[in-house]
């Protein structure tokens, strides 16, 4: 038996565009806003350049503070703290990994500029808190939906409910042009510096629109675009997106009711307002010695399980920024004991029931 832990849905149908005659950027673009009701839309590089991009666009600077979870991936954090802000890491919730908004809330001073929820697994915390907060206090709300295209809060599709929304098409995502990304632009008045920052500084996007007669140079700006041939890849993956959001909610669905009455594991929790793209599949174990073996003898059966984030303030920059052990007791318990099992569209049922046998072989408990 040989189970990867990730295998992307992208197979030669995916490239039936690249020969077309049509404007793969623009016909992405109009899906795009159609499908997941965006207004304005700009396909990057990958998702940590949308969220360099976005650091750029609210012009962050020196002393600004920026609320974030520690439990994310590092480029939440690059394009802000390189640009002079003080990273200031809020917890997450126990159940759903979302970040702890009593605690954003506790953290919140006249100096913070955004607030970056993490919509890990295609889950978000509760938007219309954080949205409440953001415009009382003035405060950019930026959505870190690397993992959360396709999915919803309430009836929203994340990414387009802050001012920003980071959407990500790397090849372990449910969407995928192997590399990938998308800044989605919610706030009107960003929109003429958004346009001068992702045409690399310059007025060309006033230029194309026949609005001056030449382009120059504006302002800061960067290389962030994608690539019109990967446009046309992402472009197939948009016409596999109901089989790949069903046969995920399949393979999520079968390990739930395999799992849910075992007292050994702890099941992540879908909030009710949320709807899940089922881009991850987690629990809790109970110790980190757990942890550890069940992924070592997972292996030894062939099948691959894993586990992340290492906490942002518990890295070397992290304590070079001054945070240290115990300041985030939920990020830190969560890191040790969680386990990630495979989850994509080509995850048969027989090998699901093989996943689950082992690990209850494995752990033992009932
Ligand atoms: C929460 C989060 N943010 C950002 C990223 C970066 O995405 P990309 O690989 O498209 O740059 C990732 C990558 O998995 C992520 O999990």
């Amino acid at each position: 038996m040989k189970i990867p832990f990730n295998s992307s849905f992208v197979d030669e149908k995916d490239f039936k565009y690249l020969n077309k005659e049509i404007d793969y950027k623009a016909e992405l673009k109009r899906r795009f806003l159609e499908e997941f009701n965006i207004s304005r839309s700009y396909f990057t590089t990958s998702c940590s350049s949308a969220l360099d991009m976005a650091a750029q666009v609210i012009e962050i600077k020196e002393g600004d503070e920026v609320i974030l979870p520690s439990f994310t991936y590092v480029t939440t954090a690059m394009g802000f703290v390189k640009r002079g802000a003080k990273l200031v890491f809020a917890d997450i919730c126990e159940d759903t990994f979302t970040i702890d908004i009593d605690d954003v809330k506790r953290k919140t001073t006249n100096k913070t500029k955004a607030i970056i929820p993490v919509h890990y697994a295609g889950i978000s915390a509760d938007m219309d808190i954080l949205t409440e907060l953001c415009s009382n206090e003035n405060i950019y709300l930026i959505e870190d939906a690397a993992q959360g295209v396709d999915a919803k809060y309430k009836d929203r599709y994340l990414g387009t409910i802050g001012d920003i929304g980071t959407y990500s098409f790397h090849s372990t995502k449910n969407l995928s042009s192997g590399e990938g990304g998308a800044f989605i632009l919610n706030n009107k008045m960003l929109e003429e510096k958004t346009n001068v920052v992702f045409e690399k500084g310059t007025d060309r996007h006033a230029f194309i629109n026949g609005i001056v007669d030449k382009y120059s140079w504006k302002d800061f700006g960067g290389s962030y675009e994608m690539s019109s041939y990967l446009m046309a890849i992402l472009l197939g993956q948009m016409d596999k997106k109901n089989i790949i959001y069903k046969e995920r909610e399949r393979v999520y669905e079968n390990y739930k009711i395999l799992l849910e009455d075992f007292d050994e594991i702890k099941l992540t929790k879908i909030p009710k307002y949320a709807s899940s793209n089922y881009h991850i599949f987690s629990l809790l174990m109970k110790n980190e010695e757990k942890r550890n073996e069940t992924i070592m003898k997972l292996k030894e059966e062939g099948v691959e399980a894993t586990f992340h984030y290492q906490p942002l303030h518990l890295s070397t920059f992290g304590k070079k920024m001054g945070y240290s052990k115990y300041d985030l007791p939920i990020t830190e318990k969560v890191v040790k004991q969680i386990l990630r099992l495979p989850i994509y569209p080509s995850l048969e049922n027989e090998d699901i029931e093989y996943i689950v046998n082992n690990i209850k072989k494995i752990v033992g408990g009932k």
